[in-house]
């Protein structure tokens, strides 16, 4: 059975960042009114599965077809079972990128137990260059924590990994309309540190959001995000990043809000998203997710990876084009570029 999938796995809802754009939706909104319905995110983490539910699933990823595990959420490594259950992944031979907000890297032993258990990537948050900045878009919610512990923590897992093979470090940005320079500035921070890869992302939100028309791209904002785009492609100093048909792509999804055919695209073929209350979902599109009949609604919920991945077409042809589907590029087509696993 080829080995071609890659789950994203969104393990816990918790996080100690409260960021307003985050697709899993405001702490202080859900708790006057907890979101309900199919695919719904939340913070609070009222359905997350339990550990052994989870492992149960994760050894059954042995022998199946998924490739690639990145764990996200809410924020992974806040819970201390996620440690074991990435080593149950690692040993079902299956690689492991996590998606962090970094702060956790700081705490004694996390940083050393990822490069122990082989974890092959690590995704970490950034918004921008400057720390007032990246704290407002970024904020945790003690107010203590920000710009300044997610460098120490990178720092702190580039001096675990030391010379060592892995894992290899990334930042990731959300882009939004009124900081284009950030896609070079980040760049620039990121290669002194001393990261290997670095992947700018297009904010998405949805029309109706109250930051929509602060944050989200017009037409009108497209030739400066071109120009900084094509500055990092010109000069990425080392960094690995992703290949230009991505930059494509992020130009052509902020330049409209509308809905597109995407032909082959690899939601449902090569890309399934979980969700912490352990639903399945082809991409977490939530155009894409409340287009899936009931009958298709699925979970890993005492399922065998090797079934429930089984049937799955080559490719798909999707109608529900969002600017998210931009974001899912780099996990999936992307990622072995920036694991290094082929040449760049
Ligand atoms: C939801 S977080 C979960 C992992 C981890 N807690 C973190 O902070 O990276 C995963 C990534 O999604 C990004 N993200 C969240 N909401 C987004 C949105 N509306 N548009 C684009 N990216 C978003 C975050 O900035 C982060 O880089």
């Amino acid at each position: 059975m080829p080995r071609d999938v890659t789950l994203l796995w969104a393990l816990r809802s918790p996080c100690s960042f409260a960021c307003p754009h985050c697709y899993f939706g405001e702490l202080e909104v859900h708790k006057e009114a907890p979101p309900e319905g199919p695919g719904l995110l939340s913070h609070i983490p009222l359905r997350d599965l339990d550990r052994t539910v989870m492992e149960a699933f994760a050894q059954t990823l042995a022998g199946s077809p998924v490739e690639r595990v990145v764990l996200a959420g809410g924020e992974p490594l806040d819970w201390l079972p996620t440690l074991s259950l990435i080593k149950t992944i690692k040993d079902a031979g299956c690689e492991v990128v996590i998606a962090t907000n970094g702060v956790p890297l700081t705490r004694p032993g996390i940083a050393r137990r990822l490069v122990e258990h082989g974890v092959d990537g690590v995704s970490v948050s950034l918004d921008s260059a400057d720390a007032a900045t990246n704290d407002r878009l970024r904020p945790s919610r003690s107010g203590r924590v920000g710009h300044r512990e997610v460098l120490d923590g990178i720092r702190t897992l580039l001096g675990e990994r030391g010379s060592g093979p892995g894992p290899r470090v990334g930042i990731y940005t959300v882009v939004i309309r009124d900081r284009p320079q950030e896609i070079t500035d980040v760049a620039r921070l990121a290669r002194e540190i001393g990261v290997d890869y670095y992947v700018p992302q297009p904010i998405s939100l949805p029309p109706d959001h109250k930051l929509f028309a602060e944050r989200c791209h017009t037409p009108g904002d497209v030739p400066a995000v071109e120009d900084e785009l094509r500055r990092l492609q010109q000069d990425p100093g080392g960094l690995t990043i992703p290949d230009p048909a991505y930059t494509r792509q992020f130009i052509a999804s902020i330049s409209t809000q509308d809905s597109g055919r995407v032909e082959d695209c690899y939601g449902g073929a090569q890309l399934f998203f979980v969700q912490p209350d352990g639903s399945v979902w082809d991409c977490p599109s939530d155009r894409r997710i409340a287009a899936t009949p009931p009958q298709e609604h699925r979970t890993i919920v005492g399922a065998d990876a090797r079934a429930l991945f089984a049937d799955r077409p080559a490719c798909t042809d999707c109608s529900h084009f969002s600017r998210d589907c931009v974001n899912m590029g780099p996990l999936v087509l992307g990622m072995p570029r920036l694991l290094a696993r082929e040449a760049t």
